[in-house]
């Protein structure tokens, strides 16, 4: 294992206890540093940091639960093991509830203290690497918004510097949640359109009707609430992108219109006579398999060529645990400035249940975790129980500490996954309407 860069303090006014425990941390080749109470443990704080610090409770000058709490102002990334003797357990109870990683009780067990260090080597691995990430992030970031350094994201990365410099049309498919509109943005920022309009329509938002009005536009006059003339999305984007989102929602008729305006750049509003042109670039998403559609016969094969010229796929957040980290810490900086909080860091523990989770709503859903997080969260750092989703999906968080929102999601993810998905008959079982489940699904980040 990687010691080497681990460092430790050892508090504890007895020198035998200094000498022993740093002996054994020393032969286990971890960096080993002591200090004989509390004051002296903060002044060395001032020039090293520490990954660990095992704490004595009772010393003179500066107690042990007096040094934690100002460990958690100052120093949130170090971990705490508490040491205390048997008999005094109510004092270990309360550094847990200060914020103690764990405690161990004098005299030490050997095999115990080993497997403490173990746990908190491997967490704090992950903290360090967190903490490489922060410096990354600015030039990781690299289309602005769209974070992300695992191979298929670089890869990804690299994919839209190429596509970008044409104007061939592109199709990004992926999961809810996964970016596909940000990738569809960074597309357009980096070719040479980005001076004119990235005009986005969400194709599944609109009956046949209004969408058609939407994409055309109308003539005063052209149906009943047709007051005035309007300009259709497909003029709007001149010189620029058009974005056309959930394409797979469109209906059959629908796509035999938006067919022939792909290959002529030519339309009329509704309600009108001329024919009108205009010189925009085709960016579509889904997260439907269109291949699949095809075969129900509710996409036309086409159309489906037409769009799938370039085809961009944006891999599920599950496939990518590199990028957890690195986007949790992205959305926590950008929350935190949001409402004002100190918040700066996660605590290795809520970053490795966040590796472990499965995240079925993929970046969206990472998204509302930390931003829910940075809500309830008092301190300066993200700890596990404010993300009560990603623990409950790892190990069982008593129902009793769940708020009511996270009962209602978690209640809503079960019965969406023992329907199938179904969206109608979710809401039947929920006894709510379509309307208000796709809201809360949407909310709440979870894969219909
Ligand atoms: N790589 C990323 N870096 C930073 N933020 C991201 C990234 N991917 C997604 N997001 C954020 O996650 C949320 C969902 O992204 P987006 O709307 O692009 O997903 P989508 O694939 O279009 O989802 P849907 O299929 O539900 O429409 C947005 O708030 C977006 O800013
Ligand atoms: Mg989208």
């Amino acid at each position: 294992m990687a010691h080497k860069k681990i460092k430790i303090l050892v508090v504890d006014d007895e020198l035998s206890i200094r000498e022993s425990l740093g002996g054994w941390l020393q032969q286990d080749g971890f960096d080993v540093d002591a200090a004989a109470n509390g004051l002296e443990a903060l002044s060395k704080t001032q020039e090293n940091h520490y990954d660990i610090m095992l704490i004595d409770v009772k010393m003179p000058e500066m107690d042990g639960l007096t040094l934690l709490k100002k460990l958690k102002e100052n120093e949130p990334d170090t971990a705490v093991v508490m040491m205390t003797a048997h008999g005094a357990i109510q004092d270990a109870v309360d550094a847990m509830r200060l914020g103690a990683y764990d405690y161990l009780l004098k005299p030490f067990d050997l095999e115990e203290l080993s497997l403490t260090i173990d746990k908190l080597v491997r967490l704090q691995t992950l903290a360090m690497e967190n903490l490489i990430l922060k410096d990354r992030m600015a030039t990781l970031t690299r289309f602005e918004n769209l974070v992300g350094q695992s191979p298929p994201m670089l890869r990804l990365f690299e994919t839209i510097l190429d596509v970008a410099q044409s104007d061939a049309t592109v199709l990004i498919t992926g999961e809810t949640g996964t970016g596909k509109e940000l990738v569809a943005r960074a597309i357009h920022a980096q070719s040479p359109r980005c001076y004119g309009p990235f005009i986005a329509i969400n194709c599944g938002a609109f009956t046949e009707n209004l969408l058609e009005s939407e994409l055309f536009g109308h003539e005063k006059g052209a149906f009943t609430d047709a007051k005035f003339t309007k300009k259709g999305r497909l003029e709007m984007a001149n010189a620029g992108t058009l974005f056309l989102d959930e394409v797979g929602d469109i209906s059959m008729k629908m796509q035999i219109d938006l067919l022939r305006v792909l290959e002529t750049r030519e339309f009329t509003r509704v309600g009108g006579t001329v024919t009108l042109q205009s010189d925009f670039r085709v960016i579509a998403a889904t997260h439907r398999d269109l291949q699949e559609a095809i075969r129900e016969k509710t996409f036309r094969q086409d159309l489906f060529y037409r769009l799938n010229v370039i085809l961009l796929q944006v891999p599920p957040l599950r496939e990518r645990q590199e990028d957890i980290p690195l986007l949790a810490q992205h959305f926590l900086r950008r929350y935190a400035t949001e409402t004002n909080k100190k918040i700066d860091s996660i605590h290795p523990e809520a970053l490795e249940a966040m590796k472990k989770y499965s995240w079925p709503g993929n970046v969206r859903e990472l998204e509302n975790a930390i931003e829910r997080a940075v809500v309830v969260e008092k301190g300066r750092q993200i700890k596990l129980a404010d993300l009560p989703f990603v623990a409950a999906a790892g190990e069982q968080v008593e129902p009793g500490k769940l708020s009511l929102e996270e009962m209602e999601r978690q209640h809503i993810a079960r019965i969406l996954a023992a329907e199938g998905g179904n969206i109608s008959s979710t809401a039947k079982v929920l006894g709510i309407n379509r309307t208000t489940l796709y809201h809360k699904i949407k909310k709440y980040g979870l894969s219909p």
